[in-house]
């Protein structure tokens, strides 16, 4: 296993649309998932893609943290594969969020509340669930990072993008309106 360099905002792979993973189980895609999942741990994020990685296939890992987590019990890494979203209902809601290819800085990001997702695991099976909240949240970011987009084209209001310290420090509170995407 190795930690991997990470591609910050500004070098072109990460606005590359990724291809799509022919084998989940091939060697050197178990063996890109274990660095990705090294990677990921060292830098402390809840989520990584490929694209991030200078890999353009369409792979992601992420997790929910304790403190996140709806029942309050960390949810561990999850391998999605060749992911398909798809929205369930119209709900919209701001939720802040990072990126390790944009360090040190946060935004509101609208995204859907509910979505579907299917994807093959890490072992070649079928993944399909709905998600809700910030699970849900986590993955249309990393999808996102699939199709070449960062979190910064979804921005929704320039008010509420700043460096972490200062938007945690004098944290504003998120418009409940919906919002159209
Ligand atoms: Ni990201």
């Amino acid at each position: 296993m190795s930690i991997l360099k990470i591609a910050r905002m500004g070098h072109p792979v990460l606005l590359i649309p990724a291809k799509p993973v022919e084998d989940a189980t091939a060697p050197d895609v178990q063996r890109l998932i274990s660095d990705m999942a090294e990677t990921l741990d060292d830098a402390g994020g809840v989520g990584l893609a490929a694209p991030q990685v200078f890999s353009s296939l369409r792979l992601f890992l992420y997790l929910v943290p304790a403190s996140r987590a709806e029942g309050g019990a960390e949810m561990p890494l999850t391998v999605v594969i060749n992911p398909v979203v798809t929205p369930l209902g119209e709900d919209i809601e701001l939720g802040w969020e990072g990126c390790l290819s944009i360090p040190g800085l946060r935004a509101a990001i609208p995204r859907f509340q509910r979505i579907r997702l299917t994807a093959t695991g890490a072992d070649g099976a079928p993944i399909d669930k709905e998600l809700s909240g910030f699970e849900a949240r986590v993955v249309q970011h990393e999808a996102d990072h699939l199709d070449g987009v960062l979190y910064t084209m979804r921005m929704h209001d320039f008010r509420y993008f700043g460096f972490n310290e200062e938007t945690t420090r004098h944290e504003l509170p998120l418009p409940k309106v919906k919002l159209k995407t």
